[in-house]
């Protein structure tokens, strides 16, 4: 059944995504299967490679929604940008997320038993990192029910908070300040 009229090409992307998410859990799985002397370097390029799949999402969509708002409710250009939203919040940011929660909590038990305050306060922004990702999965529905009343300024600004956490996590985790 077609959406939008580019279901073609938007089916092939969500079959490329899917393959993308099973050979990533293939690789965690024969990683921690074989449990290789370096088990806990080869998590944390896991970890790393599900946090750019998600930071990806997380930049990209609000700038979805800024160029969706200013455009007429009911147009094919809405529509299209439904399915984009719809399709980038399932296929990439979801799965991304979970397996970032996942591996990263690993980490952290693993190597540091869940001590340290730079560990406590990066978790404490990704905990907010996750709130903006449930704020913008609403997002996603309103828009999808047409009820968004945001101006494209909004989004504008809400595009800022995942670039402003993720720095600051990254910052957190690499100096390990505290
Ligand atoms: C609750 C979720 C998360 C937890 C518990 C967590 C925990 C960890 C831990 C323990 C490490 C290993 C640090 C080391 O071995 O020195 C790590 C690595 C890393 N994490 Fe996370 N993480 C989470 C989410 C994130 C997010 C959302 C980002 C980015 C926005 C991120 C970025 C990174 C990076 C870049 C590294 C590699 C650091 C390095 O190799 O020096 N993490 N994470």
């Amino acid at each position: 059944m077609s959406e939008t009229g580019n279901n073609g090409s938007g089916g092939q992307a969500m079959r490329r995504a899917a393959l993308a998410i099973v050979v990533f859990l293939a690789l965690t799985a024969v990683v921690f299967v074989l449990s290789p002397d370096d088990l806990y370097l080869w998590i944390r390029a896991l970890h790393i490679i599900a946090v750019i799949a998600w930071m990806a999402g997380m930049l990209y969509l609000p700038r979805l929604m800024v160029y969706h708002a200013d455009t007429p409710r009911g147009s094919q250009q809405s529509e299209t940008f439904k399915v984009m939203e719809r399709r980038l919040l399932r296929a990439i940011i979801n799965p991304a997320m979970i397996v970032t929660w996942a591996l990263g909590l690993w980490l952290a038990w693993k190597g540091f038993g869940f001590s340290g305050g730079w560990l406590h306060a990066k978790i404490a922004l990704v905990a907010l990192m996750s709130a903006a990702h449930g704020y913008l999965a609403r997002a996603v529905r309103l828009f999808a029910e047409d009820r968004n009343e945001k101006p494209a300024r909004h989004w504008r600004i809400v595009n800022e908070v995942p670039t402003l956490l993720m720095i600051a996590i990254v910052v957190l985790v690499v100096v390990k300040p505290f």
